[in-house]
């Protein structure tokens, strides 16, 4: 048996193509953590991907870091003891990630990374834990791209490494032909528009960072859709910010999968601090200005898709940025999206997994 875990948007819609792949190996075990919870982050993407329900929902919800992770370790060492799956498959670099591994490495069961490799300068920054303790113990490492294969080479060269390509594409190629309009998500809404999102600690927590973005949002030239994470949702209901239109800027709950790309994609640009929405206005050809001061995917700042612009920059700096992004690539052939692979990451995964010991 095969233990796939994980808890969070982005890995709910990566598990659902890895789910998949792997059922052509033996029994799959699916692991929600339950670390996201509201229906548009959770329930919402199993009906729209066709997923089935996890087998075991660990129901760890919101607390602080140790918390939340403490309940994902201890219900996940619980639920893997009686389990013995022959592998534990964790994604990307949440909370739930490093609770799941890290029990899972304890109980001496090979760990799978699928999204190893990745780096970002700032190394107490909650992600940059979580990803480089579970590289450190996973077994198999799956990269998304060059950088970060040669990276895992170098820093862990016991673990097996092999470049699968990105998870996140796979899945998006599997529903690019039934996006909704742009119009049926947010009824009323005509191009050309500006496609945002904002959800990151480092952005949301500090209320001044927050306001000067959401201010900058608001005075930007072309009319800008702001789909709202609970958690911003919170911190700006704090700023007195939640009204629904703000000038240019008009706010709507957080969106479906299927929603959100059909927004990106109409989109004349999109401004995140997302790494799932970054990679995804790159495949989906919309430029992207993103709302911090480094990526970990530094490839699509490489080709001119995406935009680095910290979020402290004054607004006259972010509406320059979109600006010269949108008129960048105007009518101009569409940059090389083959860098974090072509939608095969799920099957590369799974051959690795067949290859373990
Ligand atoms: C988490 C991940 C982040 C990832 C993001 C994807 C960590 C440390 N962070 O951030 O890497 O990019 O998921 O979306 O694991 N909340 C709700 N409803 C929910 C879930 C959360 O209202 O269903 C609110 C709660 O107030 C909670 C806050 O959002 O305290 C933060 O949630 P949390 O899961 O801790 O982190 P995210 O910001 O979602």
């Amino acid at each position: 048996m095969i233990a796939l875990c994980y808890g969070t948007r982005p890995q709910v819609i990566k598990a659902s193509v890895l789910r998949r792949a792997l059922a052509t190996l033996g029994p799959v075990y699916a692991i929600d953590t339950g670390q996201h919870y509201d229906y548009a982050l959770n329930a919402l993407l199993y009906e729209q991907l066709g997923v089935a329900p996890p087998d075991l929902f660990l129901e760890a919800g919101s607390a602080s870091h140790a918390e939340q992770t403490a309940t994902i370790l201890t219900r996940a060492e619980a639920a893997l003891s009686r389990l013995r799956p022959r592998v534990v498959v964790v994604i990307g670099d949440t909370n739930s990630t490093l609770g799941v591994a890290l029990a899972a490495a304890k109980l001496r069961l090979p760990v799978v990374h699928v999204e190893a490799g990745l780096r970002a300068a700032d190394r107490l920054m909650a992600e940059e834990i979580n990803r480089r303790v579970v590289d450190a113990i996973a077994t198999l490492l799956c990269t998304p791209c060059e950088a970060a294969t040669r990276r895992m080479r170098a820093v862990h060269p016991d673990a097996t490494v092999v470049e699968s390509g990105d998870v996140a594409r796979d899945v998006l190629e599997s529903v690019r032909s039934r996006l909704p309009a742009p119009a049926s998500v947010v009824p009323g809404l005509v191009s050309p528009y500006l496609f945002a999102t904002l959800h990151r600690a480092e952005l949301t927590d500090i209320p001044a960072r927050l306001g000067a973005v959401v201010g900058a949002l608001a005075v930007l030239d072309l009319p800008t859709i702001l789909a709202v994470h609970p958690r911003t949702r919170a911190a700006l209901a704090a700023l007195g910010l939640d009204a629904e239109r703000q000038g240019a800027l008009r706010l709507v709950p957080a969106v479906g999968y299927l929603e959100s790309l059909a927004l990106a994609r109409g989109a004349a640009a999109v401004v995140t601090d997302s790494g799932g929405l970054q990679r995804e206005a790159y495949w989906l050809g919309t430029p992207c200005v993103t709302v911090r001061g480094e990526t970990e995917w530094e490839e699509t700042v490489a080709l001119g898709a995406n935009l680095l612009m910290p979020p402290e920059a004054a607004a006259a700096e972010l509406a320059g940025a979109v600006r010269s992004q949108i008129t960048r690539w105007q009518g101009r052939a569409p940059w090389n999206r083959t860098v974090y692979g072509e939608g095969h990451a799920a099957e590369k995964v799974t051959s690795a997994i067949a290859a373990m010991p």
